[in-house]
């Protein structure tokens, strides 16, 4: 179950990655030319800051070993075999929804 949460756009800093946080949650924000997409901030690989990485045909790039992992559904560049948390992002004009899955323990 997602919990949809709402980020005012001119709280964002104009860069296209950045790190945010959201319900207590740190997130990977990438503004593209056509969209936004929120990822997880630490790589799958060995738990790189990838705020601090570059996009790249597609792919957020991590810093650290360049391991790619596509911005539509987090799945690592082939042959790496791993893939990176991501969260649906709706563009509502002054504001950004962004879905966070809600943990179990919320519930009660
Ligand atoms: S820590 Fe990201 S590729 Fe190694």
């Amino acid at each position: 179950m997602l919990e949809w949460l709402s980020i005012a756009k001119g709280d964002l800093l104009d860069v296209e990655i950045q790190l945010i946080e959201i319900a207590s949650k740190k997130l990977c924000l990438i503004k593209t030319d056509d969209c936004y997409y929120a990822t997880a901030t630490k790589c799958p690989h060995a738990g790189a800051d990838l705020s601090k990485g570059w996009c790249e045909k597609g792919y957020l790039v991590c810093p650290i070993h360049r391991f790619q992992y596509r911005l539509e559904n987090g799945r690592g560049a082939e042959g790496q075999g791993d893939y990176l948390p991501v969260y649906p992002v709706k563009d509502e004009g002054d504001f950004l929804i962004i879905g966070i899955k809600k943990s179990w323990f919320k519930f009660w």
